[in-house]
């Protein structure tokens, strides 16, 4: 079932990740095919799933066989196993995976998973890779959303780097938008939106 993002509890101003559901939740549709590309608890994977169900799909990814255990779980308890497939692989693999141009949405909550060795993160090389096989999966007018962790020495480089990458996605048409919390006392996470042309 289709549920609207809790807005009543969002933090004011909210958090990247909460405006990042506001905003998803406005653009995707029941039956709509989208991904998450890095699954997680899974805490995202199941807000797809209730936005797309019935007759949609989620394809999540994630490297971490511990991340899939968890996610399964959390997808399963709210009894959503049919709306979601998971693939532990490297998400820049997905798009071999799935059709070009079919995804309304693309999910990247960037970093280590909460809860774990914070060994295992999102690396900047491999994100940018899968940022453009995300690009390649989204239909036009399709949203990628994003949220990068600059507290950590990776996330800080990552940022960086998708950061300079947006002016040369802009210049092809798409519209990016970004937001954070820039006077907290730890580095803020930063949403980025990207519509595809
Ligand atoms: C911040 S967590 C994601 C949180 C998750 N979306 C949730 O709702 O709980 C980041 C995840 O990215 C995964 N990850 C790191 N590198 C990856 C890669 N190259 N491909 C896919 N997943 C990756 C990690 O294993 C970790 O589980």
């Amino acid at each position: 079932m289709r549920q609207a993002p809790a807005v009543s509890r969002l933090h004011t101003p909210p958090r990247p990740t909460e405006l990042a559901h506001l905003l998803l939740g406005r653009c995707i549709q029941r039956g709509d095919l989208v991904v998450d590309a890095t699954a997680g608890n899974g805490h995202d994977a199941l807000f797809l799933a209730q936005q797309v169900a019935p007759g949609g799909h989620v394809h999540a990814f994630d490297i971490q066989p511990e991340a899939i255990v968890r996610a399964q779980h959390r997808i399963a308890e709210a009894g959503l196993a049919d709306h979601v497939t998971f693939h532990h692989t490297d998400h820049a693999s997905m798009a071999t995976r799935l059709p070009h141009e079919s995804v309304r949405a693309v999910l990247f909550n960037l970093g280590y998973l909460p809860g774990s060795d914070r060994a295992t993160t999102t690396m900047r090389d491999s994100t940018l890779t899968a940022l453009h096989a995300a690009a390649q999966l989204l239909h036009s007018g399709g949203l990628l959303s994003l949220v990068c962790y600059p507290g950590h020495p990776q996330g800080a480089e990552e940022l960086a780097e998708i950061r300079a990458m947006w002016p040369s996605w802009a210049s092809a048409g798409w519209r990016i938008a970004t937001y954070s919390l820039p006077f907290t006392t730890a580095a803020s996470p930063v949403l980025w939106l990207a519509t595809k042309p």
